[in-house]
Formats: C-alpha cells, structure tokens, sequence
C-alpha cells in the first residue's frame, strides 16, 4: 500500500495511472470501523484501484472540543486498510488542505439548514468544501458514501450535479451492531451502558408509526432526542448520548 502525505506527492502517483484504470475512493475521517470496511470492500470489487483517505477535516466540526476528542486511530486504520489490500492511503494535512485559511468555500443555501445543519451551522459547508477538494486531488471515477450520513451524501450528489464533476457517487447501505445501532467511529466514544441504550434509536424510527411516537420511546430510555423529522420518505434522527451526538435514518 502506498501512502500519501503531501498533495503533490498523491497528484505524481495519481499522473502515472493509465486513463483505462479505475480508480474509487473511500473519503473518511479514520477510526474505520464494518461501515468504512463495507465501502472499501465495494470500491475494490468496483475499480481496478481504490484510494483510501483519511482527514478529520476541521472546518465540519462546531465546536473545537468535538473536534479535538473526534477518536483517532491510525495505526488500527493503518492496519486495516492492509488487510483491505488498499492500493492507496492518503493522509493530508490541515496546512495543505486549508492553505487559504478556508477563505474559498463551499456554500449549500438550503438543505444544510435543516436537519443536521439546524444545530450545527456551517457544519455542511465543510463537509462540501474538503468533499470537493478530496475529489479534485484524487480525479477519482467513483467516491463511495454510507447511508448513515444521508443529508451528507444528498447534499453531495447535490454537488456534483449541480457543479457537473466528472466523478459517480456511489451510495451503500448503513452496517448495523447485532442491536441495530448504526455503525459510527462515535460509538467508540460510548460507555458500555451507552452503547446498549442507543440501540434504541434504531429500533424506534423503525418500528414506529409517527416520529413523535419514536421520539418518546427514545426519551424513555433517557436520551435526549435532538430531532426526529419525516421528510421524503425517510425517517432522520439525531439524538444525544452522553456526550456524543449520534445520527440514523430509515427509509419510510
Ligand atoms: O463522513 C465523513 O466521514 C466526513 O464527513 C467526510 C465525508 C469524510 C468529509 O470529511
């Protein structure tokens, strides 16, 4: 596995690739887990090559302490993406990546506000500005998303519509605990006792009728419940445990 620190070191390797060579990416923020691995496994089966990168990118986070305690886990990741037989491992850096001071952004004006974006200003633009730079660097056929996140990946495909980028967004089902607790590298911050409780989350946007209804059974299990919101045939769900913020939905 080759790995890439500096952009101009990926963008050499990325110039010898033949153009009749596939190329999908795995974008993430490490502390890879079943979830990142199912996407990996696709991309493989999908592409003659599959670049791996991972960036806690500063600018999606709202508060620095979210940031700062977001797990960081290389050397397993590191692991991982050999076991995986990733052809490419890239590691940028915030120095490189933000050169502008993040004076030059991505700005959605609409879907970002709800949801995820009511609570979390700016959080979207973030993730659209490092979404589009990743996929400038990498020039990659395919990027591969999970479900979980998907106001995310919406307002991804969103991007590359409306920017016409020549990359195919690839969606891929959300992996699930025994439980039914959506896989996140977040779940690695829960308590034993935590992480029992929040399987109720999926369990109720599920087998619920209304998202009010799911919202009490949450509560019940004393969490607190950021918003549960029916829109477009899919149930979201944000909801607070402990000190981390989790995030599901369900097709409805
Ligand atoms: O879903 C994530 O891990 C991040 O939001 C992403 C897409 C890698 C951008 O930083």
């Amino acid at each position: 596995m080759k790995v890439f620190r500096s952009v101009k070191d990926f963008q050499f390797w990325r110039k010898t690739i033949p153009s009749e060579k596939s190329i999908g990416f795995v974008p993430t923020m490490g502390a890879l887990h079943q979830g990142h691995v199912s996407l990996l496994r696709r991309s493989k089966n999908e592409n003659d090559l599959t670049v791996l990168s991972i960036f806690v990118n500063p600018t999606q986070f709202n508060q620095l302490q979210d940031f700062e305690n977001y797990p960081k886990t290389l050397e397993q990741d590191i692991t991982i993406a050999t076991e995986e037989k990733i052809d490419v491992l890239f590691l940028p850096e915030t120095k490189e990546m933000y050169a502008d001071n993040y004076r030059l952004k991505v700005i959605e004006n609409d879907f970002s506000y709800s949801l995820c974006g009511a609570n979390r200003p700016h959080h979207f633009n973030g993730v659209l500005t490092v979404v589009l730079k990743l996929f400038n660097i990498t020039r990659a056929d395919r990027a591969y998303f999970g479900e979980k996140d998907y106001q995310q990946l919406s307002l991804i495909k969103d991007m590359v519509k409306y920017f016409f980028l020549p990359i195919t967004i690839v969606s891929c089902p959300t992996i699930r605990e025994a439980s039914g607790l959506a896989m996140s590298s977040r779940n690695k911050r829960l308590s034993s006792i935590e992480l029992e409780k929040s399987s109720v989350i999926f369990q109720s946007i599920n087998n619920s009728k209304t998202a009010e209804e799911a919202a009490d059974k949450i509560q019940k299990e004393g969490l607190i419940v950021d918003y549960i919101v029916d829109f477009n045939h899919r149930r979201y769900a944000a909801v607070q445990v402990g000190a981390v913020r989790l995030i599901d939905n369900v097709e409805i």
